[in-house]
């Protein structure tokens, strides 16, 4: 992986609540964050006494140089924000220049946690579409920003076989937003639910409290009723 071409920026434990409706019995799951990057979800979290396991590729790179990654981007994608005020709802961040405290603020949050999470395996190097956990290891499994939203940069082919291994590694899989980056509804969308239900994996699209790309207040819940290595007896 080469850390130019990824934008690591990083949402907060209060954003992950809204983008995926989290009850209290959810924040009490065990909690997968997939391409967690900068967040700060699974900091805060551990603080408030909550079990997260965060994986990205990224988590091959220091602190210094995510830091250096995030640094170098940061003023560009503002501008672009505030070049297409249309396409943005300035609701949960008031504008640019809060959007942009935020994001520096999450990156803080991840950074003072990053090295003592990593110790306790909390950030783990790992990418999709393989991940090396057991059948049902965890109970909910939440991707922010990566699936869907990369849409013209990632095929058919890498969305099928990324809820398929996030449904066999979680009980429940949340993705947020269903928006491509260009905010259309994902082409992939309706084929990926047609493709997965055949594997008997339901979908369900929910209305969410967050919207900062405009139209982007959907997530979207794959289930699997299959039961992954457990007697049948
Ligand atoms: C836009 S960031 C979103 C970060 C975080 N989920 C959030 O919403 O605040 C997208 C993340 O996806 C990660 N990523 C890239 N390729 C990946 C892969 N194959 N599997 C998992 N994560 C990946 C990137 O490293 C990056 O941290």
């Amino acid at each position: 992986m080469i850390l130019d071409n990824i934008v690591p920026f990083g949402r907060s434990k209060a954003e992950y609540e809204l983008m995926f409706a989290l009850t209290e019995s959810d924040r009490q799951k065990t909690i997968i964050g997939i391409g967690d990057g900068p967040a700060s979800f699974n900091a805060e979290m551990t603080a408030a006494g909550y079990q997260v396991t965060s994986i990205d590729p990224i988590y091959q790179f220091t602190g210094a140089e995510i830091k250096s990654r995030f640094d170098a981007c940061v003023d560009g994608i503002i501008e672009q924000v505030i070049k297409s005020p249309s396409n943005w709802i300035w609701k949960y961040h008031k504008s640019p220049a809060d959007l942009q405290a935020n994001r520096e603020k999450a990156i803080a949050l991840f950074l003072e946690d990053y090295e003592q999470g990593k110790s306790a395996s909390r950030y783990l190097k790992a990418e999709l579409p393989r991940l090396d956990f057991a059948d049902q290891q965890f109970q909910l499994a939440l991707c922010s920003h990566f699936l869907f939203l990369y849409s013209a940069h990632l095929s058919l082919e890498f969305h099928l076989d990324s809820i398929r291994e996030l449904c066999r590694i979680a009980e429940e899989v949340r993705i947020f937003p269903i928006l491509t980056l260009a905010q259309e509804r994902s082409p992939y969308l309706d084929t990926v639910r047609e493709s997965l239900a055949k594997d008997g994996i339901t979908s369900e699209i929910i209305q969410v409290a967050y919207e900062l790309q405009r139209g982007g207040n959907q997530m979207i819940i794959f289930k699997n009723y299959r039961t992954y290595g457990k007697s049948t007896n």
